[in-house]
């Protein structure tokens, strides 16, 4: 089926600064590429949002020889890519007892142990829900409309999806925000800890080049921003999935933001052919979308994926304002939680839309891409 098109656009952010590789500072200033004047930071558009920076906690999952755990089954798990105590509590018995010499006695006392270790109420307050969220980072869009759009850029814990026609800035988004996504804004405030990205880029359309031009553009050390973006190149759906397993390992080890599929369908699409094959796919994608949730609540991250769309080839499409929808049915609509749809605009800009969201009212955003990423439209 072919893909349709379409194109979107998205603006600029904070200009973010760097005196030293390591001390970046996130500053307002003027972008240094063609982008106008009508640029806002970051921190203006989540003035809404207090406090200090984010309490969240991630638990290694050593700390459990406290709780009379033999350290030679707490390397089984790690060994298995579980690293955290928080993704210990994610899993299921039937996924832990699959550990290699994880018994099913094993099993309770390991779930036991981790819950008495991170103190989860099965219900807590909306008092604390909201408490809870206070520790969310917010990453930039490179637009300060977009952002405004997004109330304050993308927010971690959850999965944004951009889908849209070829050429309508998909890839650019996401390189954008391998750099914006270095120096997130925590509780308001840009962070003081420079936060690293993983990139999985699986149609061969990563270009360390694009970094370096929109490190550029912020004033940030180009190396440094090179150095910081963890590139995986996957060829098929397989690697793809097994990309995840091996995530934990690095994401324990340094303080991460976001993980970039792009594209998160492409490849599912390519190895799964014909409506045979259909039901086999979702349940792959399905269980892909899940470990990806997992790892944006365990780690405070977000999960930033792009997705093509699909021309509506029945009747239906006639009837239709816009004939073209998102690739990945149900099982994707449901794992994402913010969906953004991106158009092409007049000339260079293009235009993002609030697709689905559970806090965001409908709305739209006009972008453009520019040397130094997506930045606000010169209109
Ligand atoms: N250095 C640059 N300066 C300005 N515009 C650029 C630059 N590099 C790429 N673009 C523009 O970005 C657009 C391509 O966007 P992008 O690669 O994000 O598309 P996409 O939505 O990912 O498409 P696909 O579905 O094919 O992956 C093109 O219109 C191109 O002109
Ligand atoms: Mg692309």
């Amino acid at each position: 089926m072919p893909d349709s098109e379409t194109e979107d656009a998205y603006s600029s952010p904070s200009e973010i600064t760097e005196s030293s590789s390591d001390a970046p500072q996130v500053k307002t200033k003027k972008a240094a590429t063609k982008s106008t004047t009508k640029t806002k930071s970051v921190t203006q558009t989540v003035s809404n949002v207090v406090t200090a920076e984010s309490q969240f906690i991630i638990t290694k999952i050593d700390d459990l020889t406290s709780k009379g755990i033999a350290q030679a089954d707490l390397n089984r798990l790690k060994e298995s890519g579980i690293q955290t105590v928080q993704a210990l509590a994610m899993q299921t018995h039937k996924q832990l007892s699959q550990v290699k010499g994880i018994s099913e006695a094993k099993v309770d006392k390991l779930l036991a142990a981790a819950k008495e270790l991170l103190a989860p109420d099965q219900f807590i307050t909306a008092e604390q829900v909201l408490q809870k969220r206070q520790n969310l980072i917010r990453i930039s869009t490179g637009s300060a409309e977009l952002n405004n759009l997004l109330q304050g850029g993308v927010e971690s814990q959850q999965i944004c999806e951009v889908f849209g026609e070829f050429r309508c800035g998909k890839s650019q988004l996401c390189h954008t925000m391998a750099v914006t996504g270095q120096h997130p804004m925590v509780n308001g405030k840009p962070s003081n800890q420079q936060h690293k990205v993983i990139y999985i880029d699986t149609e061969a359309t990563f270009r360390p080049e694009r970094i370096q031009q929109i490190a550029r553009r912020f004033s940030l050390n180009e190396k440094t921003t090179l150095e910081n973006i963890i590139v995986s190149r996957v060829y098929n759906h397989e690697q793809q999935m097994a990309a995840l397993s091996y995530l934990p390992q690095i994401l324990v080890k340094d303080k991460f933001s976001l993980i970039i599929i792009d594209s998160i369908t492409a490849l599912f699409r390519a190895d799964f052919t014909g409506r045979g094959e259909l039901a086999d796919r979702q349940q792959k994608l399905g269980q892909h979308l899940s470990q990806l949730i997992k790892l944006a609540e365990e780690y405070n991250i977000v999960v930033f994926i792009t997705n093509q769309v699909m021309a509506m080839v029945d009747g239906a499409a006639m009837f239709q304002a816009d004939p073209k929808k998102p690739i990945g049915g149900h099982i994707l609509a449901h794992a994402s939680t913010t969906r953004l749809s991106l158009r092409k605009g007049r000339g260079e800009t293009r235009v993002a839309k609030v697709y689905d969201s559970p806090m965001l009212p409908e709305g739209e955003a006009v972008f453009q891409i520019t040397e130094g990423g997506v930045d606000d439209a010169n209109e």
